[in-house]
């Protein structure tokens, strides 16, 4: 009878450790076989465990996965492009991302730029290898998507989808583990991006810090309004670009204009963020000298009727969130 063992050992050392079990074998020497077997147990072990320490690929059978963090995404279109270019870029370790197939050209251009993407052959290979999965559809097109999908109790679910009730998800995901909705905005590239999280957790709060500053919600009223101001990105730059053009008009050259406006604005939002308490009328009054320039201005735009719009504006949006989600309950 001779040794017909299965192990891999590549090492030399390993391989040294193969060799005295299998004459040890040969010689019927049982107790001084079970010894060897042991310490070349123990050494095969160390070696396994050096080498992957030291990062190296060695194949003795390990069943520890490198892969850390495997994320996917049920459609892919500019808010899962924006948030892919954030995960890649955010240097994090064992990265896997998967992408459902459509849409085909998204999907291709991202797996070809990052090598921890791979586009999948349809939306259930996605959940299938991720853990994290991102529900990033129109909101007409979830409902059958969903339907059609096979939730697994390891999946994490973030819905960034408006008009999609936490209820609906929770059931429509069942036996996943955790549900929760998300506003990430597609600023999220920069990794400087608010993201408000309703039903946050620690997992949830691990996986948006890598690429912004998670935010929780404490009621799905708050999300929604919220949700309310993402319709202001227009609004904000329109204005930057009034005030913008206007110093082009007189004087200015393009480049200082635009630079002079964003940096302003960003420095004055920058103090503001540091402040505590966050206090925007306080700083507002702050900035209004009796008779000075803030002042005047202020006056004028509010006179003018400006802030009514801004409030009304928001008034319409929210509205809009709430039919919205009223007629796909009683189109349910
Ligand atoms: N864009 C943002 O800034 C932002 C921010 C927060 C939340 N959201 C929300 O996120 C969702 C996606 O927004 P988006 O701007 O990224 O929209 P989008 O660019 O239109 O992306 C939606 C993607 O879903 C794909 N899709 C359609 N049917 C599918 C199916 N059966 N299976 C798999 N994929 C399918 C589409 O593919 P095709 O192109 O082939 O149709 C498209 O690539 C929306 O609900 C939106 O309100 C967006």
């Amino acid at each position: 009878m001779t040794f017909s063992g299965s192990l891999s050992i590549t090492d030399p050392q390993g391989a040294e450790a193969s060799s005295r079990i299998r004459d040890l074998w040969n010689m019927r020497d049982i107790s001084h076989l079970a010894m060897g077997l042991v310490a070349g147990f123990i050494k095969a072990y160390c070696l396994t465990c050096k080498n992957e320490i030291a990062g190296s690929e060695l194949s003795i059978v390990s069943t520890r996965t490198k892969t850390h963090m495997k994320i996917g995404f049920i459609g892919v279109g500019k808010i899962t492009s924006s948030l892919v270019q954030a995960y890649c870029t955010a240097s994090i370790k064992g990265l896997a991302i998967y992408l459902s197939p459509r849409n085909a050209a998204k999907a291709d251009a991202l797996s070809a730029q990052y090598d921890q993407v791979t586009k999948m052959e349809n939306n259930q290979a996605v959940l299938d290898a991720a853990d994290v999965v991102f529900m990033a559809l129109r909101p007409d097109d979830a409902r059958p998507v969903i339907k059609d999908l096979v939730f697994d109790k390891r999946h994490l679910v973030v819905s960034v989808i408006p008009f999609f009730r936490y209820q609906e998800l929770k059931e429509a995901t069942q036996p996943a583990r955790h549900a929760c909705r998300a506003i990430p905005l597609p600023s999220v590239v920069n990794h400087n991006c608010p993201i408000p999280v309703l039903n946050s957790n620690a997992d949830t709060e691990s996986l948006f810090s890598h690429i912004g500053q998670p935010l929780r919600m404490s009621t799905e009223d708050e999300l929604h309004s919220i949700w309310t101001l993402t319709g202001f990105i227009t609004p904000f730059y329109d204005m930057m670009d009034t005030l913008s053009r206007w110093a082009i008009d007189h004087g200015v050259g393009k480049g200082n204009a635009n630079k002079y406006v964003v940096d302003m604005f960003q420095s004055l939002a920058n103090a503001a963020q540091v402040a505590e308490p966050i206090d925007l009328k306080a700083l507002a009054k702050h900035a209004a000298t009796p008779k000075g320039l803030n002042e005047q201005a202020g006056i004028e735009i509010a006179n003018k009727g400006a802030h009514q719009a801004y409030h009304e504006a928001a008034d319409g949006i929210f509205e809009r969130i709430e039919k919205n989600l009223l007629e796909r309950k009683q189109g349910q």
